[in-house]
């Protein structure tokens, strides 16, 4: 009976210094596992004289309880303290400051698409598409482009066959309206473009807009005072406007639009060669021969049309010198816009 005393007290003395689960799982093994000390005092039984056996068993059986309730309450407070621990250590600070999610935005090139479309279409444009493989007839024969003519040089052509071309300009859509629709005619064109050609300012796939005009009495001042508005428009009311005598087939007389060069304000430098000016367009009033192809007489009507090139003119608004940054996605060069 002394035995089973002092074990109790050494139980106690053991579990006083348990501080986790582990501690507690060797107290465990140690007073009530296979070999342990209140095991071998049940095992023991049997070789108490029988007199005494009642007692002790009872004893035995008391201790064996209590041993048994004090672990298993123990092991519900451990449990507790290290469920709280964890709560404290994995608690979220509110107060902290959040991470910044970038918000999604539109490409350089898409603004000032949509700038563009903007500005024409408060002119009272329309806006028509065309397609992007599109037949030699309507690229270059009816744009008095005939084959063998040295104005094919003019742009690096993709064949896809012998009539097939990825379209070189946005200019064949002028004579798909004009073969559709009777005038009076305002419309805008939009779109893709391919040429064979690559370096700082140019790309073998880029972006025009085409513009064209057509109705009875429509004179060059006509071609100029739309052409200068959508310029002071986009680039600001100051910007210096020039038209100078260029030659494309499809166009007669033709002009190529200047600005001010945005880079030195016309004093002379590199990116303008001096010049103080920079091309951003080409224009002229509809060769009559184009309206004979389109099936329009050219007795009855005048008109007039414009290609710009939506890289440029994204590059001479935000001072980009290399067009090859609007193509290769990096977000750095992306998040400025
Ligand atoms: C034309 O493409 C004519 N169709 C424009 C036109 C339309 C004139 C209607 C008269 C009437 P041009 O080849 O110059 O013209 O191209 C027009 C613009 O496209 C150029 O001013 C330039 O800004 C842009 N451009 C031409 N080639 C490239 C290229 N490889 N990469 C990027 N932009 C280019
Ligand atoms: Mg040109």
């Amino acid at each position: 009976m002394n035995d089973l005393l002092s074990l109790k007290q050494a139980f106690l003395d053991d579990l006083s210094a348990v501080s986790d689960i582990t501690d507690l799982q060797q107290l465990k093994a140690k007073y009530t596992g296979r070999k342990g000390l209140v095991t071998a005092q049940l095992k023991a039984l049997s070789t108490v004289p029988p007199e005494e056996r009642p007692l002790f068993g009872k004893a035995v059986n008391e201790l064996k309880l209590f041993v048994d309730q004090t672990i298993d309450q123990k092991e519900e407070s451990l449990k507790d303290i290290e469920k709280q621990k964890r709560l404290h250590a994995e608690k979220i600070d509110i107060t902290l400051p959040g991470k910044p999610s970038h918000a999604g935005r539109f490409h350089p090139l898409n603004r000032v698409l949509q700038e563009i479309k903007d500005i024409f279409v408060s002119m009272g444009f329309g806006i028509e598409e065309g397609p992007e493989v599109e037949l030699d007839y309507y690229n270059f024969e009816a744009l008095n482009i005939p084959r063998h003519h040295p104005a094919r040089d003019m742009q690096d052509t993709f064949y896809v066959s012998d009539d097939v071309v990825l379209r070189t300009h946005t200019s064949p859509v002028q004579v798909r309206v004009m073969e559709k629709k009777r005038p009076p005619l305002k419309i805008i064109a939009p779109g893709k473009v391919y040429r064979c050609d690559a370096d700082i300012s140019h790309t073998p796939m880029f972006h025009q807009v085409e513009g064209l005009m057509v109705d009875a009495g429509i004179s060059f001042s006509d071609l100029k005072g739309v052409l200068e508005l959508f310029i002071q428009s986009f680039f600001g009311k100051d910007t210096p406007v020039r038209f100078r005598p260029s030659y494309f087939p499809f166009t007669e007389p033709s002009a190529e639009v200047d600005i001010g060069c945005i880079f030195c304000t016309g004093k002379g430098c590199r990116v303008c060669k001096t010049t103080g000016w920079l091309e951003v367009m080409g224009c002229g009033m509809v060769n009559p021969k184009v309206f004979e192809m389109s099936g329009y007489s050219s007795d009855e009507y005048t008109g007039f049309a414009f290609g710009m090139g939506v890289e440029r003119l994204t590059m001479l608004k935000y001072a980009i010198d290399d067009i090859r940054l609007f193509y290769e996605n990096d977000l750095r060069f992306l998040r400025q816009f």
